[in-house]
């Protein structure tokens, strides 16, 4: 059980007013909101010891890089990696996707095939579409159902000894399916397809173990579990990393450089050229260290109470249509007014101080299947509560009788 409004108290934000009336913060699936304890790390960070990391013998700089490096330890427990030097740190889960697309280049031939899932956000859909115009390899995809659910039987006939990876998100940003990663992993590895899984939209509401999911590659971002954005991770096995180029020449990711012949760093560094969000770094340890204080068993049952409660109130709304109805779902509720566009519905309802998320949300092919413009997205965090669900679905009623 977590007590919600002792939790509340921990969030500044959540006092603050919109347009006159007390913020309903329901736009969690882009990004969390940031407890004091994280805000108070970033202000102690550049109060205390500011200072390039790696680099310098002096004090300040041992500091950062201490710090730094602790982070990375906690981010490597949190997510069970076997080696820290598996978690590298990125800008966030676009740039990690990135790192292994790029990387697949030199590892790919034409006629190799690349499965993505239907339910994918652009970030996982377009790298992958660079990847396959560079080496002449095919991009399959696993379509979705009416629920918004993976078709696993058509995945099962996709693999095949020329798939070389699988890529799909943990949980839809959209919709809220949670994808049964577990069998698409083992799946693919019975072909020898190698599997980025994107945790973007799961990290929030389940603790993944790498190690017993047996995943090549998993991406997250730290904005979405209460840290700050521009830091997030690429975990990678280590046989795979070895495996990889790096993504980008700079400082920090040699070893020696001369005219002639440049040679790399291990790992991590090898993927972590130049000066890193090193503030973000270490407040992405501490954010971790809070919600794992509350517990991710905890926030996932309160998340689903919320979820079972929201579902149940908006669709007492004439004329509401909810997307993404499976029965494995998070706390992300997508929908539509009948003969409304969600723009407008989002913005009558920000009058009355309530955030949501409108419009395709970076999943186009999802609206295309739906063939619906976008939807309004109201996702929720163990920070939230029922009352807040309440303002929100006084607020569409609202935006329907104005709209209508
Ligand atoms: N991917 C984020 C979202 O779903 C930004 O809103």
């Amino acid at each position: 059980m977590l007590d919600v409004q002792k939790i509340r108290k921990d969030f500044p934000i959540l006092n603050r007013e919109v347009n006159g009336k007390p913020l309903v913060y329901f736009d969690n699936a882009a990004t969390s909101q940031t407890p004091q304890v994280v805000i108070d790390a970033i202000v102690d960070y550049y109060s205390n010891y500011n200072a390039n990391i790696h680099r310098g013998v002096h004090t300040l700089s041992q500091e950062a890089t201490d710090a730094y490096e602790i982070a990375r330890k906690k981010i490597q427990k949190h997510f069970n990696a076997r080696h820290a030097h598996e978690i590298i740190l990125t800008s966030g889960t676009t740039h990690s996707i990135n790192i292994v697309a790029t990387g697949f280049t030199t590892l790919l031939s034409e006629g190799d095939e690349i499965i993505v899932s239907a339910l994918e956000h652009h970030s996982n859909i377009v790298p992958w579409q660079m990847l396959c115009e560079r080496t002449g390899a095919v991009l399959k995809v696993i379509p979705m159902n009416e629920e918004g659910a993976l078709q696993m039987d058509v995945y099962y006939q996709l693999l095949s000894e020329k798939t070389k990876l699988v890529f799909t998100n943990h949980i839809s940003n959209a919709l809220g399916t949670i994808n049964p990663i577990e069998d698409i992993i083992k799946k693919a590895h019975d072909v020898g397809a190698a599997v980025l899984i994107d945790g973007a939209q799961s990290c929030p509401h389940i603790k993944p173990d790498v190690q017993s999911l047996d995943v090549d590659f998993y991406v997250a971002s730290a904005h979405k579990l209460c840290g700050p954005t521009g830091v997030g991770l690429l975990y990678g096995k280590e046989e795979w990393l070895n495996k990889l180029p790096p993504y980008q020449g700079g400082g920090e990711m040699i070893d020696q450089v001369t005219f002639e012949k440049t040679t790399y760093a291990g790992l991590p560094h090898k993927f972590e050229a130049g000066t890193p969000n090193i503030c973000g770094g270490i407040a992405f340890g501490v954010a971790l260290d809070y919600m794992n204080s509350i517990g991710f068993e905890a926030i996932a049952a309160y998340e689903n109470e919320l979820l079972v409660y929201g579902t149940k109130k908006l669709l007492e709304i004439e004329g509401l249509k909810i997307y993404g109805t499976s029965k494995n779902k998070t706390s992300v509720i997508s929908f539509n007014l009948e003969d409304i566009h969600p723009y407008d519905v989002g913005s009558i309802v920000d009058k009355l101080g309530v955030a949501v998320r409108t419009g395709h949300h970076c999943a186009q092919p999802i609206m295309d299947f739906y063939k619906i413009p976008g939807t309004i997205r109201a996702s929720f965090s163990f920070y939230n509560t029922k009352e807040e669900i309440d303002v929100l679905v006084a607020s569409i009623k609202k935006a329907k009788m104005m709209l209508s």
